[in-house]
């Protein structure tokens, strides 16, 4: 049934732009874990809150094949820009080709390396945050961040619900992984937070003043 639900929803759910459809298509054809890119419902959901929320300066962790960068980078004001950080140099040649096909680039500054020494290096303060690189650090990354994030400030968050394992008795250090970094967004005081249960589960927490 879910199968079905998530198929109604990408077939009624409209295409941001043309390239997007290929990069999946190039993303399955060349890279060996393609179901890892956030794919049609996701980037549309990505990038209604970016341009619902007009950051000035966005951050993305774990930018693959550049599927989401493309989404948000979408969804910027002018002006906006997108910082995104992937580790593994072997994808920048197919992320790269369509930051310059989609004419995104000049929006987008790509860094490859371990997040955790990017983003103290950056030193930046961020309007918004999309979280999707090693779930394990999840905690390491949110605790860096979040006395970056400005007031009203968003905090986006993929794969919370761990494949549905988080309300499941699984006692899997992953999935106890994941179900700790829910509860320390949910108990901190400088944000309010939504999960909503698309795909694999998507954390929303803003900011408070
Ligand atoms: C789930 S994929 C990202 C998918 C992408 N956001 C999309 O929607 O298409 C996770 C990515 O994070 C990268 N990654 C893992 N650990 C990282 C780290 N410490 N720093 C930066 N990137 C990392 C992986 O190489 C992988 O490409």
């Amino acid at each position: 049934m879910q199968k079905k639900i998530n198929a109604y929803c990408e077939a009624h759910t409209s295409l941001l732009m043309p390239e997007l459809y290929e990069l999946e298509r190039e993303t399955h054809l060349r890279t060996l874990s393609p179901q890892m890119i956030s794919g049609k419902l996701q980037g549309h959901l990505l990038s209604l809150l970016t341009s619902l929320a007009k950051p000035k300066t966005a951050l993305e962790i774990g930018t693959f094949t550049g599927y989401s960068t493309l989404c948000i980078a979408m969804g910027l004001p002018n002006g906006g820009v997108l910082h995104t950080i992937e580790v593994n140099p072997e994808l920048a040649h197919i992320s790269r080709k369509y930051f310059e096909k989609t004419g995104l680039q000049d929006r987008i500054v790509a860094h490859i390396g371990d997040a955790k020494k990017i983003i103290p290096s950056l030193g930046l303060r961020y309007d918004l945050v999309f979280m999707d690189a090693a779930k394990f650090d999840y905690p390491v990354y949110y605790e860096m961040l979040v006395e970056s994030l400005n007031p009203g400030g968003l905090l986006i968050a993929d794969n919370v619900l761990w494949d549905g394992k988080v309300v499941s008795k699984a006692n899997d250090a992953d999935t106890l992984n994941m179900d700790a970094f829910n509860k320390l967004v949910h108990n901190d005081a400088r944000v309010e937070n939504m999960i909503l249960p698309v795909r694999d589960g998507v954390m929303v927490a803003r900011k408070l003043d």
